[in-house]
């Protein structure tokens, strides 16, 4: 049989979803901050994404290049703005979800993923696995949005 082994290039087309905790005394400034900041330094990097900032907890869906994600990651874990970054899930995308948005910054007035998350916690099926799935399904309802 013939068959052609691609292994996974620089580029190649990828995201990563992660959480983190944000350091106490936070602000709405703060957020800002980083966001505008991640606007600037993401265009020049292709990067496009959400930042999600409710309860002291961030949640970030990041895609572009394989490379930028990781380069990203690691810049990230030495940000003392937050600790513990947990990455929940990462892989291969066909498409962006958040073409256009530098960094999209969800507004948890307007959607909150606390509560999303709570609907559902109580239920039998809610697993680790389940959680991501949640999360995921959260922020492209996100990115279906105008
Ligand atoms: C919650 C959070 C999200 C961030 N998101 C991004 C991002 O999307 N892009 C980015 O370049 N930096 C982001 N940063 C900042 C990076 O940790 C780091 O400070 C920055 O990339 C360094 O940029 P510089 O190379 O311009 O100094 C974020 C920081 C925090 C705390």
């Amino acid at each position: 049989m013939n068959y052609v082994f691609r292994p996974a290039t620089e580029d190649a087309l990828s995201y990563c979803l992660y959480r983190s905790i944000a350091r106490p005394g936070t602000t709405s400034e703060d957020v800002e901050a980083i966001v505008s900041h991640s606007r600037r330094r993401n265009a020049e990097r292709g990067l496009t994404g959400c930042l999600h900032y409710e309860n002291g907890v961030f949640f970030q869906w990041l895609e572009g290049p394989w490379r930028e994600i990781f380069r990203l990651l690691d810049l990230l874990r030495e940000d003392t703005r937050h600790f513990e970054v947990t990455v929940l899930d990462q892989g291969m995308l066909e498409r962006r979800l958040f073409e256009g948005w530098q960094m999209r910054q969800s507004d948890p007035e307007a959607a909150s993923l606390f509560a999303w998350l709570a609907d559902w916690a109580n239920r039998p099926e809610a697993g680790d696995d389940a959680y991501v799935e949640r999360v995921n399904a959260f922020l492209k309802a996100i990115a279906d949005q105008e």
